[in-house]
C-alpha cells in the first residue's frame, strides 16, 4: 500500500472518535474541503461522558459522518490517497470505533492507513490554514483531557516540556461548573458569564507544581470547600455570585496557564506562541496569548474556532504529515488510552 501521487496533490480522509465526538474530514490541495462533526448530546444529563454511551454513539454515527464528508468534499473513497485515524490518547471503547472502521476500510480500499497522536493533531491544527506559525513554535494545548506546553521543532517534531500531574484545564472548568450547577460541559457557559462578572471577587488557591508541570486538583478542592462554607451561611450564594463565581474561577484558570506559558517563552527563548485544544476556545484565554506575545515582543497564535474542539480537520492534516514522510500503520497496531 503505497502513495502513486505526488504530495501535493494526495486527498486524505481524516477519522477521530477519542472522544465524544465522531468526525470525518477530507484534506486535499493544501486545504480541507469537509469536516463533519456528530456531537453527543447524551452525556449533558449525566453531567460528563458516560464511556459506554460514547462507544456506542460512536457506532451509530461513524458511517454516516464519513459518507458526509466525502459527499461535501465531492469525493468517492476511490478518488482517497491515505485515510488517518485517532491511535490514542482518549476512551478505549471510543478509540475502537474509528480505528477498527479506517483499518477496515483501509483493508477493503487497498488505500493505505497512517495512525495520529490525537494531542499531536490538536498542535498541528495550527499549520492547516490561516496564520501558520513559524517553527520552532511554542504552544499551550488546553484540553478536556490533556494540558501540556509543547514545543513543535523543524519536521514537526513535537517535545513536551511540562504537563498536568492530574487534572486537565477542562476538565477544571467541568468540575468547577459542576458545583456551580451548570450543565455539562461548563467551559463555554462559565466563558459567557464570566463576562459579566467581577475576576477578583473571589480568589481560590493557585496549584504550586515545579518547572512547566500544572495541577488543578487543588484548585478543585479550594473551590468545594470555599462553596460549601458559603452555602451554609446563604443557601443561594451560588445563585447569586454565579457571574462573579464564574468570572474568579476562569481568571484564576487562564493566568495560572498563561504563567506557565511564559515561564517556558523565558525558558526556551520562543516567542511565537500558540493555543490549542477545547479551552483555547476560551476568550480570556485568547486575549491573555496576545498579552503575553506583544509583553515579549512576539507572535501570538490561534487556531479556527472549528479546529479547537476535537474534529477530524485535524487529524486528515496530521495523517497528510505522516503520509509524506511514508509513516504508515499496520493492521496489527492497537489503540493507547494516555501517552
Ligand atoms: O478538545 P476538546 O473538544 O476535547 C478533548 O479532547 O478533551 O475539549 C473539550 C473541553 C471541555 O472541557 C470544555 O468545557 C472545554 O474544552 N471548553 C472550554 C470552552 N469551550 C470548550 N473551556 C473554557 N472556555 C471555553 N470557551
Ligand atoms: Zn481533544
Amino acid at each position: 500500500m503505497e502513495l502513486a501521487k505526488n504530495n501535493s496533490q494526495l486527498a486524505i480522509l481524516g477519522i477521530e472518535s477519542s472522544c465524544d465526538d465522531t468526525s470525518a474530514s477530507v484534506y486535499m490541495n493544501g486545504k480541507i474541503y469537509s469536516n463533519v462533526v456528530a456531537s453527543q448530546k447524551i452525556h449533558e444529563e449525566f453531567g460528563g461522558i458516560v464511556p459506554e454511551w460514547a462507544s456506542r454513539k460512536h457506532q451509530q454515527n461513524i458511517v454516516p459522518t464519513v459518507s458526509a464528508a466525502l459527499q461535501q468534499a465531492g469525493l468517492g473513497i476511490d478518488q482517497i490517497d491515505g485515510i488517518s485515524c485517532t491511535q490514542g490518547p482518549g476512551l478505549m471503547g471510543s478509540l475502537l470505533v474509528g480505528h477498527s472502521f479506517a483499518k477496515g476500510l483501509s483493508l477493503s480500499s487497498g488505500i493505505p492507513y497512517v495512525n495520529v497522536d490525537h494531542i499531536d493533531a490538536h498542535v498541528l491544527s495550527h499549520f492547516i490554514d490561516g496564520d501558520i506559525p513559524p517553527l520552532p513554535f511554542l504552544c499551550l494545548l488546553v484540553s478536556g483531557g490533556h494540558t501540556q506546553i509543547v514545543v513543535v521543532r523543524h519536521d514537526f517534531e513535537i517535545e513536551i516540556l511540562g504537563k498536568t500531574i492530574d487534572d486537565a484545564a477542562g476538565e477544571a472548568f467541568d468540575k468547577a461548573g459542576k458545583m456551580l450547577n451548570l450543565p455539562y460541559p461548563a467551559g463555554p457557559i462559565i466563558d459567557q458569564k464570566a463576562k459579566m462578572g467581577d475576576p477578583e471577587a473571589f480568589q481560590f488557591n493557585t496549584p504550586n507544581v515545579a518547572a512547566l508541570d500544572f495541577s488543578f486538583s487543588g484548585l478543585k478542592t479550594s473551590i468545594l470547600y470555599f462553596l460549601q462554607k458559603e452555602v451554609r451561611k446563604d443557601k443561594d450564594f451560588v445563585a447569586k455570585n454565579i457571574n462573579d463565581l464564574c468570572a474568579s474561577i476562569q481568571h484564576t484558570i487562564v493566568s495560572y496557564l498563561v504563567s506557565k506559558l511564559e515561564k517556558a517563552m523565558k525558558q526556551t527563548g520562543i516567542n511565537h506562541i500558540g493555543i490549542a485544544g477545547g479551552v483555547a476556545a476560551n476568550s480570556e484565554l485568547r486575549s491573555a496569548l496576545h498579552s503575553l506575545a506583544a509583553k515579549h515582543k512576539g507572535v501570538a497564535y490561534e487556531p479556527k474556532f472549528e479546529y479547537c474542539t476535537d474534529n477530524a480537520a485535524m487529524i486528515a492534516y496530521a495523517g497528510k504529515v505522516k503520509l509524506e514522510r511514508k509513516e504508515y500503520g499496520t493492521l496489527t497496531d492497537v489503540c493507547f488510552t494516555r501517552k
